[in-house]
């Protein structure tokens, strides 16, 4: 027995010494400073995995602005200067970004390839996100939203009491169940049933999306769905909503969803309800904890709570809306939407503290890469990755990185701030939460109209108060970073009535 283990002893560790002799990269000349990490295949992956941003800083100060880690077999180089972002995406000719982005959304939706070059999409898909949510299209998007978000938030939740009482939930919660029930309603359509039977149906999709979503960062790390039978089960569910048939017993869908099913023709029933969860997801999982950051960080600053209550006022004054829970809803045009410089504020000041995303694009072909601190040799299939959380919490940049200020993106005539520098130099990129370039989120401009319209809404029916009187900020969770905006760690609790109107 004794032998038979250590013979297994001198195995692995021949393997090992072979790996480390023959399978680890060198660095070769002109190439950035390389960490290929103890561990075969993973490399830095646990490190990086465990803290990215420590881990980032860390290696910044070791090699320089920047590096390449060895990530779960992958070769990544991270770019950490902000000034060099604007250079990295003039280099588009040499990145593949669509590889990186198909073959995870098919890992973790368990949809077949939507990479038009496979033949199964009849058009650009990214051109068609574009088309589906922006321009005219986010007119109408807007407009069900709006409308949604009141159909959820004028029902009370005790129906029977015709007083305004104080109703205590937590505040992650809260959020969650009134962006996913209207953003889902405004996506997918309302149901032809009564109101009352689809809050329940949304309401059991809600629990499906939250138990598919916990094991998100596991699937874009590579683990199967299999391993996680409830999740599975869950992801299932959630696509079963989604096939044509159920589709197709739903009023008012949008623009976005309809042409998905029509563009992704080859793919059959099954696969093109896949597709639209991915959809659901790309719609709901960075929204919701932007909405509660929006929400939170608002209350809990007075000077904050004050200047957004003096734009909502103004701007529905305006626009000669009145606030009725008895009357019509309240009803806001993009022009109107978008004339509001301190709530844009609000919102981009808190991506701005909770945002963690890794922007990633594949080397097409061996190339050099200039940037603002030197050209680097980039080998074919590399990674180029920027991770912006890197920038927006830069003492340089952002003075006082940590702490939330509501008039940091406003000018000193109130108007939106675009002037931030790094070095003395006048930055391009300065707020990154929703990507760049060509793997910019095609949804950013809706997203930002939705968390403004649900603070409007907050602000104009409800009295909003805090349980606890000095309540603290509770931590990231930083198991999902990489993913985007990153949720609280702990829910909040708040208490919230009608204001008598
Ligand atoms: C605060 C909310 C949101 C944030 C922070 C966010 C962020 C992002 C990021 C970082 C990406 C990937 C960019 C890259 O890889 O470089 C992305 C992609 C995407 N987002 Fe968003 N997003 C949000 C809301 C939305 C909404 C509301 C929708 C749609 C209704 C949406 C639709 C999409 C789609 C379809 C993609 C994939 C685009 C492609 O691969 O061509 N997002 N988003």
């Amino acid at each position: 027995m004794m032998s038979v283990s250590l013979i297994w002893g001198i195995v692995v560790a021949i393997c090992c010494c072979f790996w480390l002799i023959l399978g680890m990269r060198r660095r070769k000349m002109g190439e950035p400073p390389l960490e290929n990490g103890l561990i075969p295949y993973l490399g830095c992956a646990l490190q990086f995995g465990a803290n990215p941003l420590e881990f980032l800083r860390a290696n910044q100060r070791k090699h320089g602005p920047v590096f390449t880690c060895k990530l779960m077999g992958n070769y990544v180089h991270f770019i950490t200067n902000p000034l060099s972002y604007q250079k990295v995406l003039c280099h588009g000719k040499y990145f593949d970004w669509k590889k990186f982005h198909f073959t995870t959304s098919a890992k973790a939706f368990g949809h077949k390839s939507i990479d038009p070059s496979d033949g199964n999409t009849t058009d650009n898909i990214n051109k068609a996100f574009i088309r589906t949510l922006q321009g005219d299209a986010l007119n109408s998007l807007t407009e069900a939203m709006m409308e949604n978000l009141q159909l959820i938030m004028r029902t009370p939740a005790a129906p029977e009491s015709k007083m305004p009482t104080w109703v205590t939930e937590g505040m992650y919660a809260f959020c969650y169940r009134v962006m996913f029930e209207a953003g889902y309603l405004t996506l997918f359509g309302r149901d032809l049933m009564g109101q009352d039977a689809q809050k329940a149906l949304i309401l059991k999709k809600l629990d499906n999306f939250k138990e598919f979503d916990k094991i998100f960062p596991a699937l874009v790390a590579g683990l199967p769905i299999h391993v996680f039978k409830a999740a599975h089960h869950a992801r299932e569910k959630l696509a079963e909503g989604l096939r044509h048939e159920n589709l197709g017993k739903r009023d008012h869908m949008s623009e976005l969803v309809r042409f998905l099913n029509d563009m992704l023709s080859t793919l059959d029933d099954t696969e093109k309800a896949k597709t639209q969860l991915a959809v659901l997801w790309a719609s709901q999982a960075n929204t919701i904890p932007a909405t509660f950051w929006s929400l939170f960080q608002m209350m809990r600053s007075p000077e904050a709570m004050k200047a957004a209550t003096e734009e909502v006022n103004k701007t529905l004054e305006s626009a000669g809306q009145k606030i009725s829970l008895e009357d019509q809803t309240i009803c806001l045009n993009q022009m109107q939407l978008n004339d509001m410089p301190v709530l844009d504020s609000i919102i981009k000041e808190s991506l701005r503290l909770s945002s963690a995303s890794l922007n990633i694009r594949t080397a097409k072909e061996d190339f050099t890469l200039h940037l603002q601190d030197g050209s680097y040799n980039i080998r074919k299939d590399d990674i180029i990755a920027l991770y912006p959380q890197l920038m927006h919490l830069d003492p340089e940049i952002y003075p006082d990185p940590l702490t939330f200020k509501y008039d940091r993106y406003l000018d000193e005539n109130g108007k939106t701030k675009t002037t931030f520098y790094s070095n003395g130099l006048k930055l391009k990129y300065y707020y990154m939460p929703f990507g760049s370039g060509a793997t910019i989120c095609p949804g950013r401009l809706f997203a930002v109209q939705e968390i403004k319209q649900f603070l409007i809404l907050m602000l104009s029916y409800f009295e909003l108060e805090f349980l606890e009187s000095n309540v603290k900020c509770p931590p990231l969770d930083q198991s999902r970073a990489g993913l985007g905006v990153l949720p609280p760690l702990n829910d909040v609790e708040f208490k919230y009535k009608f204001k008598h109107l």
